[in-house]
């Protein structure tokens, strides 16, 4: 008898941490995914189509769109090499994907599907309705810095806009607290929700480059997004000199304007407006991007218009902003020296440094939200991995080398650059060469 409850009771033990999955046996609890869809579109032509769409139509996303979106987000290139670039080398991310009958989450390792939830959690979690909603989280068990982990989710962002606006669908990074309603184990935090859809208001696009730039003219490579992503290779050592060309190509990959006006009609205004190439919460576009050479520090200068309210303004945004772009010297000298102390030695030697800087001022404008609180320091990094992410591609698609590097002496960067630490946060740094 003793032995009969002991049977009785481990089967209970076994069954009842199980039930939620045991109660859908309907449901298979792996699916693999259909190989994902090669987009020919070139680089370039993605970055400038990066925008953010919220009002979607009814019909679904297909299930070799969903693999191409995912496989670009998180998956793998080969045995070891990922589709997006791990800050220190760590992959923190975890994909939950919301569909119509259940919850799944993104096993990158065989690109399939894990059964997780069974019932339609979409309109609970998400801003805006959508075939789809993809859940991204910061898996504390693998860092324990939330910063970091929230720039690689913005290197994740950015492949999803990317490859979901070249298959003809859109997203919208949001911020995800909500996620947490369907029921996450303690480790996994929600950080953001993108929907996946087909945009009610198909997109209307007009090449027009900016007229007063001083700078070199962006041109398109020869590479797809595709190739981009698949070739994506992280430097360790940095030399060779960069033509003006190839310079400027990568510089306005991480903050720059789109070339391609987007005119796209909805039912409530007629719009005008040039994208950049990421996106920002509230539009408030607080990053500075320093450049440091061997002649001296830079700054990039997207738009000598550069309203901080841009987003507040867009249904009058008539106006094919921006007026100049350009690049404006802040200091003669070599300083890749101090740079790369406060990063990495290996940097010393690169032709082009990259320093993305949050200007904090610009996270709180008078009237709006106040973002600017270290309790919201992870909303910028997300936009600093997507602005170091995009001149990783940018990178190899004109046969440059680059990588990205934490910054472990934020005081140093502060003085080269001649910032006051109260005003100014430096995030990343990308060395780039041949
Ligand atoms: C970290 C982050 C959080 C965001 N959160 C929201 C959000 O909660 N809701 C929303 O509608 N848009 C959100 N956005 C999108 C921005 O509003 C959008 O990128 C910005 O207005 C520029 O527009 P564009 O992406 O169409 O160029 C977010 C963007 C970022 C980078």
């Amino acid at each position: 008898m003793k032995k009969l409850y002991l049977i009785v009771g481990l089967i209970i033990m076994f069954f009842i941490p199980h039930m939620n999955t045991f109660k859908v046996s309907t449901l298979p609890s792996q699916e693999l995914l259909p190989p994902p869809i090669a987009v020919n579109m070139t680089l370039e032509e993605s970055i400038f189509r990066r925008c953010s769409i919220r009002i979607f139509s009814d019909e679904p996303v297909s299930e070799e769109e969903l693999s191409t979106i995912l496989w670009a987000a998180y998956g793998y290139i080969d045995e070891e090499k990922r589709t997006v670039h791990g800050i220190n080398g760590l992959y923190t991310a975890k994909i939950y994907v919301l569909k119509e009958d259940a919850v799944y989450t993104y096993n990158p390792l065989n690109h399939s599907l894990i059964f997780y939830k069974e019932g339609d959690y979409r309109k609970l979690v998400a801003q805006y309705d959508a075939p789809i909603q993809l859940g991204i989280v910061w898996d504390t068990t693998k860092s324990s810095n939330e910063n970091y982990a929230s720039a690689e989710i913005g290197e994740i962002g950015q492949n999803i806009y990317f490859m979901a606006n070249a298959l003809d669908l859109g997203t919208v990074t949001t911020v995800g607290f909500t996620l947490s309603q369907i029921g996450l184990p303690p480790s996994d935090v929600p950080k953001i929700i993108m929907p996946i859809g087909h945009p009610k208001y198909p997109y209307n696009f007009v090449y027009c480059p900016l007229v007063f730039s001083l700078l070199p003219r962006i041109q398109y490579s020869n590479m797809s997004l595709t190739d981009a992503i698949e070739e994506r290779r992280e430097a360790e050592f940095f030399g060779g000199e960069l033509t003006k060309q190839e310079e400027f190509q990568v510089i306005w990959s991480t903050y720059g304007y789109s070339y391609l006006l987007d005119k796209t009609k909805d039912e409530f205004y007629y719009h005008i407006n040039r994208h950049r190439t990421v996106p920002s919460a509230h539009g408030y576009y607080p990053l500075r991007i320093y450049v440091v050479k061997e002649s001296g520090i830079y700054r990039y200068i997207p738009n000598i218009y550069d309203p901080i309210y841009g987003i507040y303004l867009l249904p009058f945004s008539w106006f094919p902003i921006p007026v100049v772009t350009f690049m404006m010297k802040i200091k003669s000298g070599d300083y890749r020296d101090e740079i790369a102390q406060a990063s990495s030695p290996s940097i010393a030697t690169a032709p082009l440094i990259i320093v993305s800087v949050l200007d904090i001022e610009r996270t709180r404008p008078k009237g709006f939200d106040d973002f600017s609180g270290e309790e919201f320091r992870w909303l910028w990094y997300y936009e600093a991995g997507a602005s170091a992410y995009n001149a990783l591609l940018e990178s190899t698609a004109w046969g440059l080398s680059a990588n990205v590097f934490p910054i472990v002496d934020k005081g140093t960067v502060l003085s080269v650059l001649g910032l006051n630490g109260d005003d100014f946060d430096p995030l990343f740094i990308v060395a780039v060469g041949k």
